[in-house]
């Protein structure tokens, strides 16, 4: 097994530094380009190396991409509980070696007893806190539904022998990086907030501490033995409903009985010369992403110094434009009409991008103006595979906030989602990542809250060419457009790409937030006497982008992302 550690680095590390590290522990091609992990066969990354491992255990052992993915899904529960589940939900994206694509929507729904104004007080305010914190901030979970019909459906090996190495790796223990103890301090207190002084997660950890997780793998063996309707119907479902309620939750026994994963068509639409294919609704991410690219294909990109003023500015009003649709037009395609193909349409691209003027920057709104920035960018977690078949899986996965609602069982050894916040509590009103929702995200019971992640695939003359997604909330999408972009407009190797500083713009609120130390004061400079307003005050990483790209002679790169504790292993 060959396996490239990127290790590391803290964000006060400048991108410079970094890159002239990188250049010291991965490989230089020919062109001296610095490449991540390259492979024979098949690869796979994820945001921690005891998931990837996993994965690459089920592949050697001639599991295809599926069966890796069924793994990787619940080793990432165990080894990165931060966003790593079975409380909560996602998206897959996937093309068999054969060219067929596909995806599957396992995103949390709704419970039956939600009503549309079920977080705002008697005034009609949004009550603080309550979306977000705690079991009425909790979506039905769909992460077991979708892996088990992603291994119906597409897997090969026994779900037992899948399963055993995640037990394995639950009762065995997984060690808390600097990352990890970092996280669980900034969160302790709201873990006991919600769940008392004795619950498991009260204690301090520090880096270099081993945790090991009986519960939870005693809830995956059950899962493992018995089937879906472990989690659904039997026992554990009956453990979750009490658990949810006895905490001032609504779920109930019900809510988890009526719950199914969905195969969904994907969005697919050129770019260039390459077919990008992407998450439909309820994710928001292939039809911005699509509307993003489709403002930006006229414009010559690649003659453009990357993340330039003049590169910046571009994407900024592709991006403020396709966001105000966004959070317009866009919801769960069960219960509104989405005009997708009107939105996605190059005579509606074109016509949207029109009034792009260089020289001054556009205003997002004369209405209102968003007040919350984002706080935090990397929750939920995305992962990459490519199998020795020719398969390959784009997965985005997710509790929403870190640690999802911080809701944990102590009996099931997981933490549940605080999905509901992804809807639009009232409509104008911010949300967790600034985002703000129109009449299309409302609540309705069973429906699907509206989603950013963006798991995506690239292919070129027919054939793949790249696998890519990131966690980030609103930011999914600027992050997984900028991979792609610096690949395919900047010659970047997969591992460059996934370096490089990013910039992020969502509409509302109307600023543009740069990664710390990413770009020079000059730039931003000549941004804002453009009229751009730059987010001046913190501004955190933004996304962990875990991607692989085809090299011309068909071996694999893995870029794992330096951000996190992120690893690409591969055969
Ligand atoms: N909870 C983050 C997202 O789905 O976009």
């Amino acid at each position: 097994m060959t396996i490239v550690n990127m290790g590391r680095r803290g964000l006060s590390f400048f991108f410079l530094f970094l890159m002239i590290f990188v250049s010291c522990t991965s490989s230089l091609d020919k062109d001296q380009k610095v490449r991540g992990l390259i492979v024979e066969n098949a690869i796979v990354v994820t945001a921690r190396e005891e998931a990837s491992a996993i994965g690459l255990q089920i592949l050697q052992k001639g599991g295809n991409a599926f069966d890796a993915m069924v793994a990787t899904e619940l080793a990432l529960a165990v080894a990165f509980p931060f966003a790593g589940n079975l409380g909560g939900g996602g998206f897959m994206v996937y093309r068999l070696a054969d060219g067929s694509i596909g995806s599957i929507d396992y995103r949390e729904k709704a419970p039956l007893a939600a009503s549309r104004d079920m977080y705002l007080d008697e005034n009609g305010e949004v009550i603080p806190g309550l979306s977000t914190l705690g079991a009425m901030a909790v979506g039905v979970p769909g992460t077991i539904a979708g892996i088990f019909a992603v291994h119906e459906k597409l897997g090969t090996l026994p779900i037992e022998e899948i399963l055993a190495p995640v037990i394995k790796l639950a009762e065995k223990g997984v060690v808390v990086t600097k990352n990890q103890a970092q996280r669980l301090a900034n969160n302790r207190q709201n873990f006991i907030q919600v769940n008392g002084e004795n619950t498991f997660f009260a204690q301090p950890f520090n880096e270099g501490d081993t945790i090991k997780y009986p519960a939870l793998a005693n809830t995956i063996r059950k899962i493992s033995e018995n089937g879906r309707d472990e989690f659904y119907k039997g026992e554990t479902a009956q453990k979750i409903a009490d658990f949810i309620q006895s905490n001032g939750g609504i779920i109930t026994l019900e809510d988890l009985e009526a719950y199914e994963a969905k195969w969904r068509d994907p969005i697919t639409f050129p770019y260039k010369e390459f077919t990008v294919v992407s998450m439909a609704p309820p994710s928001s991410g292939g039809v911005t992403l699509a509307q993003i690219l489709g403002m930006l294909e006229d414009f010559d990109l690649a003659s453009m110094e990357h993340n330039s003023p003049e590169y910046i500015q571009i994407l900024t009003e592709a991006e403020r434009r396709a966001y105000a649709d966004r959070n317009f037009f866009l919801g769960d395609p069960d219960f509104v009409d989405i005009p997708v193909k009107e939105l996605i349409s190059k005579d509606y691209l074109r016509s949207r991008i029109a009034d792009f003027n260089p020289n001054k920057a556009s205003l997002s709104s004369d209405i209102r103006e968003g007040s919350i920035q984002i706080v935090e960018s990397d929750e939920t977690t995305h992962y990459s595979i490519v199998d020795q078949f020719g398969n390959a899986a784009a997965i985005t996965t997710t509790l929403n906030g870190a640690y999802g609602s911080k809701l944990y069982s102590d009996e099931l050894g997981f933490f549940f989602n605080n999905e509901m916040d992804d809807f639009s509590a009232k409509t104008g009103v911010p949300n967790m990542f600034g985002l703000i929702g129109a009449d299309a995200n409302a609540i309705v019971p069973q429906k699907r809250m509206l989603s950013s992640m963006t798991p995506t695939l690239l292919e070129k003359n027919g054939e793949l060419f790249m696998v890519v997604g990131t966690p980030g909330g609103s930011t999914i999408i600027t992050s997984v457009l900028q991979t792609i972009l610096n690949v395919v407009e900047f010659d970047m190797s997969m591992q460059e790409a996934v370096n490089a500083p990013r910039f992020h713009h969502q509409w509302l609120p109307d600023y543009v937030n740069f990664e710390p130390n990413g770009f020079s004061v000059g730039t931003l400079e000549i941004l804002k006497e453009k009229g751009y307003q730059i987010n001046e005050g913190y501004t955190p990483i933004l996304g962990k982008v875990d991607a692989i790209l085809v090299l011309p002679d068909g071996k694999l790169e893995g870029g794992a992302d330096w951000r996190g504790d992120d690893k690409a292993v591969g055969f």
